[in-house]
């Protein structure tokens, strides 16, 4: 058992009950671990208001309101992800619309629905905002510019964000006349420049490079009308998934904040994974055995409409026996059940004495898990839980095979 504060730590018996009544594929969350996950970014960033998680990692309500509760803010990336974090109890105030592409309605959306600051990361959104910026219930729209600060940050291709080449945010060099120009505009008070590397970062120095960049565009507009605020620093500090020991938020919030002594602004941070990833497990069982190229392989009834880390990152996560111990030599492979060839959840593990109708854990699974699963084959989604201390709860039912065609017509 993983025996990091911020892990689920679910017994044995709970999950094969869980199993049992829920049936399998199942995502199980413990509400202790989420608070745990918090925590390590609440105790050295001080105040709560500027932590602002990425609710894109999970956006089950059960597990927001479990967060909101700690004090912290949200960052959506969508109406659906506001509208989310809203119905778990999130105040408008405390919302950070994020700097990923938005359109022009989704930005009309945000400003009418009153969200405290809304990063914007193009022309286009730059315009759609000042044209809507007097609309907002407060009167006046607090705004964010996303820079693309041009470094390397060492994660999976996939999950870099901050490179030149990247599809976000404005190059620091276009960024003083656009934060000049939001400045000019009636009800447009722009406060944040903002940045996010990308995710599962393992080093903070790439962090360090970025901030040291934003602090010269700080000092270029010290002179502007509006002065910036605040640095957002966005989210991405990783989880190592093949051990117990993950990069430590403090270090990070202590080497930046470090480095803005003296300066008048800010930090705000917008982590996701590295809170919620250990608090979450995915259950499933292991439909049968067969042999691939002399190794064994299981296949479970969770496949990568369920969890889709390995077959689009190769992410390996912990998969362990609910009863039983690790055996043998690390070939085994653990499949899903759909029509691809490429539905794997692990390779190379010690699961020999594993059989059918065993149950399964796959650890680590709380960020970008659910909320990546998908319908495809028809797989109705899996439900997930909510477990605190000896009593679990049903958070979203599994979906029922009516659900998969919903509002679709036969003709
Ligand atoms: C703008 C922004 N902020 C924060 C995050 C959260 O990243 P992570 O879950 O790696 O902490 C993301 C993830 O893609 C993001 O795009």
């Amino acid at each position: 058992m993983n025996t990091l504060p911020h892990a689920a730590r679910i017994p044995p018996d709970m999950l094969s009950e869980i199993a049992d009544r829920v049936g399998t594929p199942a995502y199980v969350y413990d509400a202790r671990a989420l608070e745990a996950g918090i925590g390590r970014w609440i105790g050295p960033v001080g105040d709560p208001a500027r932590i602002s998680f990425a609710a894109k990692a999970n956006t089950n309500l059960a597990v927001l309101s479990v967060l909101e509760r700690a004090g912290i803010g949200i960052e959506v990336a969508t109406p659906g992800e506001l509208g989310r974090a809203r119905a778990a109890g999130f105040p408008a105030d405390r919302i950070v619309f994020g700097g990923v592409p938005k359109s022009r309605e989704a930005i009309r959306e945000g400003i009418h629905g009153g969200v405290g600051l809304i990063v914007l990361q193009s022309g286009h959104e730059v315009a759609a905002a000042i044209e809507h910026a007097c609309e907002s219930p407060g009167g006046e729209l607090a705004a964010g510019l996303r820079v693309r600060p041009g470094i390397r940050a060492g994660a999976h291709p996939s999950l870099e964000t901050g490179r030149a080449d990247a599809k976000f945010g404005l190059a620091p060099e276009e960024v003083p006349a656009v934060w000049r120009q939001l400045a000019a505009a009636e009800c447009v008070v722009p406060r944040t420049l903002a940045f996010h590397l990308g995710s599962g970062l393992e080093q903070i120095d790439p962090y360090e490079q970025a901030l040291d960049l934003m602090l010269s565009l700080v000092h270029s507009l010290s002179d502007a009308d509006a002065p910036v605020l605040e640095l957002d620093v966005g989210g991405g500090l990783g989880v190592d998934y093949a051990s117990e020991s993950d990069p430590d938020p403090a270090a990070l919030v202590r080497l930046l904040e470090s480095r803005i002594t003296g300066i008048p602004v800010k930090l705000r941070f917008e982590p996701g994974r590295s809170v919620v990833a250990r608090a979450g497990v995915l259950l499933t069982r292991v439909l049968y055995r067969r042999e691939r190229n002399g190794s064994p392989a299981l296949v479970c009834d969770a496949g990568y409409t369920d969890f889709a880390r390995n077959a689009l990152y190769g992410a390996e996560h912990a998969i362990v026996p609910v009863h039983g111990e690790l055996s043998g030599d690390p070939n085994v492979e653990v499949l899903g059940p759909t029509c691809e060839s490429g539905d794997r959840l692990g390779t190379g593990r010690r699961l020999h004495g594993v059989r059918p109708g065993d149950l399964l854990v796959l650890r680590d699974a709380g960020a970008y898990g659910f909320v990546m699963a998908s319908n495809y084959n028809s797989r109705p989604r899996p439900p997930e839980l909510l477990v605190r201390g000896d009593a679990w709860r049903v958070v979203r039912p599994r979906e029922s095979l009516e659900d998969l065609w919903r509002g679709e017509v036969a003709s």
